[in-house]
């Protein structure tokens, strides 16, 4: 850790500053194709619902992200980001928050574990009233670290599956203290964001990091959820032949009728050339699967942590050195002249090697966080500590928003049919 990160002391800790320039470009270019976050950052501008408000981000630092920062901020909010993993930092976009915004950002490409959770902790040292959070990680270090700390939090919000996931079990436990809403449970969230975007930006980073050809290939995804249905059918669109992993029965049924072929993994493994794992769920993939898969097979996760591929399992297996024969690529010799190839340290391949969703499905997720940020806020006094669901009006709100902004029109509800909706006398 450099100096310059020394608790309060420091505003700032990114990998290099002259990098702003270039980051300012993307973010303007994200910008663009985010109309509906930047109505509401014009709306935020104007009225200040978040005058003085105190915000700590834990979120993946990406072009969207520091759009959803700069609309966060036109709200009246002093913002405080750090990175939701290791490697998903985009260091230009983190350069230009803290030179061009005057932000606290504390993020780095590739930082290790313990730098990963001191930025965290330089955070937390800022006194955040509010938690943005991408995977729990900040509620859970401030919880857990920084208990003192919680008296001033008001709320929070939290942006994905696995998050959701653990805070629920944290308010089964009876520790979570402050009312926190999952945004990820918007409609329009993972409907859009989980499936269309992991979907291409699971293959985009998977073709980024290898530049291997899908079609004709048998890519194997594990989890049929939000994320593995977009990243199937995007697979399937590319020319795959596309298996399915599950343990959930309805949606293995699901993957079936979709026309996908659905087995257990040990038979998928000696099958697949292409594997990627997002289930939310740890070692998907491990020993057994590692030494039947086939010669050169390429093992990728887009879940949120990186515990889907057992890793120690793929060390113990691998003979000599193993090879790094591209930058998101290492490839392990397991000694019966076979090799099995990780990508991206099995960490989200799509923010990893790639840039994350694409801007225009990232408006709508973001357009949730600013207006659940906003809710949450106006309503602290009475909303209770525990997991909320995003307000419906909410989620229609930015579905019309959307819709008007790609120029599509849709049909009202005549008086008449309003009438048929409402009464249930009126079967015939
Ligand atoms: N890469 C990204 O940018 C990105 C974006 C959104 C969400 N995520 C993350 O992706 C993961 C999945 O999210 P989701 O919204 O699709 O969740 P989901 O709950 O909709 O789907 C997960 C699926 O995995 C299945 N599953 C669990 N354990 C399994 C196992 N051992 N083998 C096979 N299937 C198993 C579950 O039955 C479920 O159908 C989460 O960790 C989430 O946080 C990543």
């Amino acid at each position: 850790m450099p100096s310059q990160l020394t608790a309060k002391a420091s505003k700032f800790d990114v990998k290099d500053v002259s990098l702003a320039a270039e980051g300012n470009r993307r973010v303007a270019w994200a910008a663009q194709s985010m109309p509906v976050l930047r109505a509401i950052s014009d709306r935020f501008a104007r009225s200040q619902p978040l005058k003085g408000l105190r915000i700590g981000a834990c979120l993946h630092v990406t072009t969207e992200t520091a759009n959803l920062m700069i609309a966060l901020a036109a709200g009246g909010a002093d913002i405080a980001l750090c990175a939701s993993n290791p490697l998903s930092t985009q260091d230009d976009v983190a350069a230009m928050l803290a030179v061009n915004h005057g932000m606290h950002v504390y993020a780095v490409k590739g930082e290790d574990n313990a730098r990963y959770y001191q930025h965290i902790e330089a955070v937390i040292q800022t006194e955040p009233q509010f938690t943005m959070d991408d995977g729990c990680d900040l509620v859970t270090t401030l919880i857990s670290k920084f208990p003192e700390r919680l008296k001033t939090v008001v709320g929070g919000t939290e942006e994905t599956t696995t998050g959701v996931i653990r805070l629920r079990s944290m308010q089964k436990d009876g520790v979570l203290t402050y009312p926190i809403v999952a945004v990820n449970d918007a409609l329009t969230k993972h409907l859009f964001d989980n499936r269309y975007g992991t979907g291409q930006s699971t293959l985009d980073g998977v073709i980024r990091a290898t530049n291997t050809l899908v079609a004709g290939k048998t890519v194997v995804v594990a989890g049929y959820g939000w994320c593995g249905r977009g990243i199937a059918q995007r697979a399937r669109g590319l020319g795959a032949q596309v298996v399915i992993t599950e343990i959930d029965p309805t949606k293995a049924l699901e993957a079936t009728m979709d026309g996908y072929a659905v087995m257990p993994m040990s038979e998928a493994a000696p099958r697949g050339d292409i594997f990627i794992t997002v289930t939310g769920n740890s070692k998907v993939l491990r020993e057994e699967h590692f030494l039947v898969m086939k010669n050169g097979a390429l093992v990728a996760n887009s879940g949120h942590f990186n515990v889907e591929i057992d890793i120690e399992a793929l060390e113990r297996l691998s003979e000599g050195e193993k090879s790094k024969p591209r930058e998101f690529v290492e490839q392990y010799q397991l000694g019966d002249g076979r090799s099995v190839c990780l990508l991206g340290e099995g960490r989200l391949i799509n923010l990893a090697a790639a840039e994350g969703h694409p801007a225009s499905v990232m408006d709508m997720s973001f357009a949730n966080q600013a207006l659940c940020a906003e809710y949450l806020y106006k309503h602290r006094a009475k909303l209770k500590p525990g997991v909320h669901t995003v307000p419906h009006e909410i989620d229609a709100e930015i579905a019309r928003l959307k819709l008007a902004s790609l120029g599509v029109n849709i049909d009202e509800l005549t008086a008449e049919q309003k009438h048929y909706l409402a009464s249930w006398s009126e079967g015939t």
